[in-house]
C-alpha cells in the first residue's frame, strides 16, 4: 500500500491522571473525526480502570483508525498514585517510562500495513522526557497542557520568583504578601495564590524542582496545545506566547467535542472516561429538585481530606440550608469512621445526596444545579464555566491555588475559600453563592458561558485553532 496516501498517525500520551486522560480522549475523538489514525497510549493502571468503568471501547468502535496501547508507569499496581504518592509517580515516569516509551516507538509494534508509522506525537508537556525520545527517534512532537494558562504562566515565572527573592518564603510568613514578579498578575496575586508547593520554604522541594524547568521545557516542542479559550485567558496567553509562539488554544475540549459531534453526527454517544464507577442515581435525584437549587460538591480525583475537614464541610453544607449533591470518593477521607451524628444524617436525608463518583459533566449541565463547591481542578473549572455554574473554590494543591484566585478575583465567577475550613465560613459562603449574591454570580457565569460557546462555533478562536492544528499535523 502506498502509505503516503494514508492519513496522519498521531500518538497521544496523556499524563496518567483522571483530568488529563479525560481531556485527551476528547482531543483524540476530535482528531478521529478529521479522519486521523490515533494511537492512544495509557499506563496499565489507567487501562485497567478504563476497561472497568468507562465506555471508551464502545465509543471508539466507530473510529477504525483508533487504537489503544498500553505502557507501564513503573510502579507496582497497588501504589496509591494520589495525595502524597503523586511525586513518586512523576519520578517513576521520568526514569522507567522513558526507556519503555523509546522501546515502543522503535519496536515496529505501531507500524501496521494499514497505517503510517507515527507521524506526530502529542504528549503532556510535564513529561518533558517524551521530547527527548521524540528527538532521538526523529518524530515531531507537540506538547499539550491540561492545566490553565494562568497556572502555566506561574510555572514559567518560577525562576523569576527565585531571582527576585520572592521565593522561597516560609509558611509562617504573611501569606497575603503581594507577589510582584509575575508579569500580568502584579495587581492581585498573593503568596497564598501560588501553587501549594511554593509554601514549603525549600528550594529543593521535589514539586518545585519538577515544575522549575517549565519555561525552557515547553518551548522545545513544535507547538503547545492548551485546554483553554482566548476570551477567558487572553492577557495571560499573550505572556505565554513570548516564550511559546505556536500556541493552539482549543478548549474547553469536552465542549468542543460535543459541538463537533452535534454538527457531524445525528446520534452522538455520551462519553464517559471515568476511572471510577459513575453513580447515575444522582441524576434521578436531581430531576426532582427545583431549578438552580442544588450546590454540587466535588473535590476531583486526587484530593484527600482529614476526618476533621470532612466534618466541617458536612456541618457547613447541612447548616447552609441549601440542597446539595456531594461526591465522596472511597479513598478521599483519611481515618474515616462510620459514626455519623444524627443531625448530619437527618439533614442529608432531607436535602442532600451523596455518591462515590458522579457523571460530572451531566450533573453540571443539569437545570437543578446552581453552584459548584470545587477543588478548582482545571477540568472541573472549565466544565463549570461552559455550563454557566458559579463556583466556591476550595483548592487542594498544585494549579488549583492559582485557578481559584482567577475564578474569584479576575473572572468573578464565584468565591475563593482557600486556606479556611470552618463550618461557619462554609455555611456563610454557600448562602452567599446560592442566595445573597446569586444573581450577580449567575449573570457573570452566563456571560462567560456565552463567550466560551462563541469560541467553539465556526470562526471562533478555539474552532480556528483546531483547524490550524489539524492542518499543521497533516503537513508534517
Ligand atoms: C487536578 C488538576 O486539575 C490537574 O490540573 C492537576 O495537575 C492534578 O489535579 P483532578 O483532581 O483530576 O486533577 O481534577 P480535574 O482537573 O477537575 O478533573 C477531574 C475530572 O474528573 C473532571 O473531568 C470531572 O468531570 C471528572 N469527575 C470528577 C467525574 O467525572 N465525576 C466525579 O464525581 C468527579
Amino acid at each position: 500500500m502506498d502509505q503516503s496516501t494514508l492519513p496522519p498517525h498521531v500518538l497521544i500520551f496523556p499524563l496518567p491522571l483522571q483530568g488529563p486522560v479525560n481531556s485527551m480522549f476528547k482531543l483524540a475523538e476530535l482528531l478521529c473525526l478529521s479522519g486521523f489514525h490515533i494511537t492512544f497510549l495509557v499506563t496499565d493502571h489507567i487501562h485497567t480502570r478504563l476497561l472497568k468503568y468507562s465506555n471508551i471501547q464502545s465509543r471508539f468502535e466507530r473510529y477504525p483508525g483508533f487504537q489503544l496501547e498500553t505502557i507501564s508507569d513503573g510502579l507496582p499496581e497497588d501504589h496509591p498514585r494520589s495525595g502524597n504518592g503523586l511525586m513518586e509517580m512523576f519520578d517513576s515516569l521520568k526514569t522507567k517510562n522513558k526507556i519503555l516509551f523509546k522501546d515502543l516507538l522503535t519496536s515496529g509494534k505501531l507500524n501496521l500495513d494499514s497505517r503510517r508509522p507515527v507521524t506526530c506525537i502529542i504528549a503532556d508537556g510535564i513529561m518533558g522526557y517524551t521530547c527527548d525520545v521524540a528527538n532521538d527517534v526523529g518524530i515531531p512532537i507537540i506538547f499539550v497542557r491540561t492545566i490553565s494558562a494562568c497556572c502555566l504562566w506561574v510555572f514559567f515565572c518560577l525562576p523569576k520568583l527565585i531571582e527576585s527573592g520572592e521565593l522561597p518564603f516560609s509558611v509562617d510568613n504573611d501569606l497575603d504578601t503581594p507577589i510582584k514578579s509575575i508579569p500580568g498578575m502584579e495587581s492581585f496575586f498573593r503568596r497564598r495564590d501560588l501553587p501549594s508547593f511554593c509554601r514549603s520554604g525549600n528550594l529543593w522541594d521535589p514539586s518545585l524542582q519538577l515544575y522549575l524547568p517549565e519555561s525552557t521545557e515547553n518551548p522545545r516542542a513544535y507547538g503547545l496545545i492548551i485546554n483553554t479559550f482566548d476570551d477567558l485567558e487572553g492577557p495571560i496567553l499573550a505572556q505565554i506566547r513570548t516564550l511559546c509562539p505556536n500556541l493552539y488554544t482549543i478548549g474547553p475540549l469536552h465542549s468542543h467535542l460535543k459541538y463537533k459531534l452535534s454538527v457531524d453526527s445525528s446520534s452522538p454517544l455520551t462519553s464517559s472516561n471515568s476511572l471510577w464507577k459513575e453513580d447515575t442515581s444522582c441524576i434521578t435525584w436531581l430531576d426532582s429538585q427545583p431549578s438552580k437549587s442544588v450546590i454540587y460538591v466535588s473535590f476531583g480525583s486526587l484530593a484527600v481530606m482529614t476526618k476533621e475537614q470532612y466534618m466541617e464541610f458536612w456541618y457547613g453544607l447541612v447548616n447552609s440550608g441549601s440542597r446539595f449533591l456531594w461526591v465522596i470518593r472511597p479513598d478521599s477521607v483519611t481515618n474515616n469512621s462510620s459514626e455519623i451524628p444524627l443531625e448530619l444524617s437527618e439533614g442529608t436525608k432531607e436535602r442532600g445526596y451523596i455518591v462515590e463518583w458522579a457523571p460530572q459533566e451531566e450533573v453540571l449541565a443539569h437545570n437543578a444545579v446552581g453552584g459548584f463547591l470545587t477543588h478548582s481542578g482545571w477540568n472541573s473549572t472549565l466544565e463549570s464555566v461552559i455550563e454557566g455554574v458559579p463556583m466556591i473554590c476550595w483548592p487542594y494543591f498544585l494549579d488549583q491555588q492559582v485557578n481559584s484566585r482567577f475564578v474569584g478575583e479576575v473572572w468573578k465567577l464565584g468565591l475563593d475559600m482557600k486556606d479556611t475550613c470552618d463550618r461557619l465560613i462554609i455555611e456563610k459562603t454557600v448562602r452567599e453563592l446560592m442566595d445573597g449574591r446569586k444573581d450577580e454570580f449567575m449573570n457573570r457565569a452566563d456571560q462567560m458561558k456565552k463567550l466560551a460557546k462563541q469560541c467553539l462555533s465556526e470562526g471562533g478562536s478555539s474552532y480556528c485553532n483546531l483547524e490550524r492544528l489539524i492542518k499543521d499535523i497533516k503537513d508534517m
